[in-house]
């Protein structure tokens, strides 16, 4: 009736612990298609990994009204002069919703609506940052250190990366004479 108790799963910037975690790792070589500089990612190491996510899925993917939950940590890097980031996507439900918040290191969260509309929010530790439905989210490491953030959204929310893949994002953060600049699509 209550339902099933919380297995003892622990977060820290650095992991999420416990037991049924699972693990997604993102390589340049699962990446190649979302920077700019294609020619400079093909030069790099094809299995140098960009970021992990635990995720703790306590429910069956799409159920409705259940919640899923992860830590993102972004490694340090450029592709050419591009920071490292998330794939980016928009939810599969569209209005489905999300939080974010900052645990470590500093980067910007890239928000863009369906009609290519961006605006950025800085994550940092302690920072919150709710995401509404209709709204593609992507996170860029704008550090010189691992960025780990947490994430807590809708198991009925799914991922349409296939919109990110083909369009982009419409702004994308870029390191010029040493400091972060926006440049648009
Ligand atoms: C879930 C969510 C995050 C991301 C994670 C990796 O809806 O937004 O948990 O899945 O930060 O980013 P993507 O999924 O864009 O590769
Ligand atoms: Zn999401």
């Amino acid at each position: 009736k209550y339902g099933n108790p919380t297995p003892e799963i622990v977060f820290d910037a650095k992991n999420l612990s416990g037991k049924p975690i699972e693990k997604i790792e993102r390589k340049i070589m699962d990446l190649n298609m979302i920077f700019k500089d294609k020619g400079a990612s093909e030069t790099m190491d094809q299995n140098q990994i960009v970021y992990e996510v635990d995720c703790y899925f306590p429910v069956e993917n799409d159920t409705e009204g259940g919640l899923f939950f992860g830590i993102t940590r972004i490694k340090p890097g450029k592709v050419g002069d591009e920071y490292f980031m998330t794939k980016g996507h928009f939810h599969s439900n569209r209005d489905r919703g999300e939080f974010y918040w900052g645990l470590e290191g500093e980067g910007q969260l890239l928000l863009m609506d369906e009609k290519r509309r961006a605006r950025t929010e800085v994550i940092k530790k302690g920072s919150v940052h709710y995401i509404p439905g209709y709204i593609a989210h992507r996170v860029v490491n704008t550090g010189d250190t691992e960025l780990s953030f947490g994430a807590c959204w809708p198991s009925d929310a799914g991922h349409d990366y296939a919109s990110i893949e083909e369009k982009g994002f419409s702004i994308r953060i870029v390191q010029k004479n040493g400091e972060q600049h926006i440049i648009k699509e």
